[in-house]
């Protein structure tokens, strides 16, 4: 062969590669996961080809600069063969990955970590994935949440975590989408006098002379999104449950008195909710409050609700607590069924406004939500959002009428039936909109296809159905 025909030869190759391999793999060769869930609102959220089952978060996190040096170890499950596969983390700077105690290669591409095996895995094959990496978190712009970056970030007296929906990735390598559910450990270093509030159960705090390590478990089924790690100065207020289930509040100490006052009735709220749908999911639960004035919101985070100082009421309080059950114990399939955690907390809220305010005030409360809805022009899917209104309040709103509506036309006993056995079915899983349109229709004995099209996926708002 003479050097021409090489050089042709080698730019065929070339050719072939670039037009045929190449963006066969960005689609998802057979042996490569996909660099995205197929979400229709976060396309590169998640990743195919495995399963996580279990993350540990080790952090050293410098309160001074905001720098962590990080080791992330997945367990995962594959399920495909993989050459390589992706991780979802933004910023921060990899020095290692290894894979099932080889050293692996990667490559970074927006907020993908690609990591390419040595060798190939069959399907099923125990895939352990340490990922070293450090740097100052970025907060990420999440284009279903303008007002505020989400993920890690630093304030006043420390830093606190809300990421929902796509800021995991600003702290850790993860398969980012809540259809990969997966326990977490959480390691923890810090300087004292500060201390670590995260998901799950505080296991062991250990004296490390000048530092702390603070380590947690939460070893329930939970999506990225929900997990968080919380450091400043703080107090841990403890109390009991229904069924000896352990609260534990970590409050401001200049605020530790008025604001176990304010969550004195979440014991109350768990017993009320267990009583309408079903035990509390988790091992323990909790609110955290953190002081920064900016901060306007309240965020579920599996077993440990977030709130900003201002934003403590019993409205939030009785909402975040909601979604232990809806959204963090049954998760979405896809962000479009945001619906089925915002509506579903929202009526949960106003249920136990029912239940300690009396009907009147929960029928007054129920037509001024009407009200509000019929003043906005009616210009949103509520069942099919655009990611830039993934939690408008219509969604909070429609969502809460769609269930109240549901309730009118059967009367509380299917009603509540209805959702006890959605709930039953799916918890510690994933349910879409058209598995609550199933368990609906199939308990109430109706195809309720046109009801729920009406309120889901109709822009006008539907009229108040008569009662039963
Ligand atoms: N899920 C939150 C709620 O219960 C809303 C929310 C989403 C949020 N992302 C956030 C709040 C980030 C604060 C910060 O309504
Ligand atoms: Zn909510």
């Amino acid at each position: 062969m003479t050097s021409d025909r090489r050089n042709l030869n080698l730019i065929v190759l070339l050719f072939t590669f670039a037009i045929g391999v190449l963006p066969a793999v960005a689609q998802s060769n057979e042996l490569y996961g996909s660099s995205g869930l197929g979400d229709p609102l976060y396309p590169e959220l998640g990743n195919g080809g495995y399963d996580a089952q279990h993350y540990t978060i080790d952090l050293t996190v410098d309160m001074e600069t905001n720098f962590i040096t990080a080791t992330t170890t997945i367990e995962a499950i594959t399920l495909q063969p993989l050459s390589a596969f992706n991780l979802d983390l933004a910023g921060l700077e990899v020095t290692d990955v290894l894979v099932n105690d080889s050293v692996a290669d990667f490559q970074r591409t927006g907020n993908e970590l690609t990591v390419i095996l040595a060798e190939e895995l069959p399907t099923d094959s125990a895939l352990t994935v340490v990922v070293q990496y450090n740097g100052v978190p970025a907060p990420v712009q999440d284009p279903g949440l303008l007002y505020r970056p989400v993920g890690w970030a630093m304030y006043e007296s420390g830093i606190f975590v809300l990421s929902e929906p796509s800021g995991a990735m600003s702290w850790f390598p993860s398969n980012n989408h809540p259809l990969d559910k997966a326990a977490y450990t959480f390691r923890v270093t810090v300087a004292k006098p500060y201390s670590v509030a995260a998901n799950g159960i505080l296991m062991d705090q250990q004296d490390n002379g000048d530092t702390q390590t603070f380590i947690y478990e939460a070893r329930d089924p939970m999506a990225s999104y929900l997990a968080t790690v919380n450091i400043s100065e703080m107090v841990m207020v403890v109390d009991t449950g229904a069924n000896g289930l352990p609260i534990r509040n970590f409050f401001p100490p200049n605020e530790a008195e008025r604001l176990t006052e304010a969550f004195a009735p979440t014991a109350d709220m768990i017993e009320f909710y267990e009583s309408l749908i079903g035990p509390f999911p988790f091992e323990t639960y909790g609110a955290l409050v953190v002081n920064d004035g900016t901060l306007g919101g309240a965020l579920e985070n599996q077993t440990l609700s977030i709130f900003g100082i201002n934003a403590v009421a019993d409205e939030f309080v009785a909402h975040e607590l909601a979604h232990q059950w809806f959204g963090n114990s049954v998760s979405m399939v896809t962000w479009q069924d945001i619906w089925l955690n915002e509506g579903f907390a929202t009526y949960f809220a106003a249920l136990w406004r029912e239940h300690t305010q009396g009907s009147a005030a929960f029928e007054t409360y129920m037509n001024e939500v009407y009200r509000s809805l019929q003043t906005i022009p009616p210009d949103l899917l509520i069942g099919q959002p655009p990611v830039a209104r993934l939690l408008d309040l219509q969604i909070y709103f429609r969502g809460a009428w769609t269930l109240h509506a549901l309730r009118l036309t059967f009367g509380d006993e299917v009603f509540f039936e209805i959702l006890r056995a959605y709930y039953a079915r799916f918890q510690y899983a994933n349910a879409s909109t058209a598995d609550f349109v199933e368990v609906a229709s199939t308990i109430s004995g109706q195809d309720l296809a046109e009801f729920f099209q009406a309120w889901l996926y109709n822009p006008e708002l539907p009229e108040i159905p008569a009662t039963n």
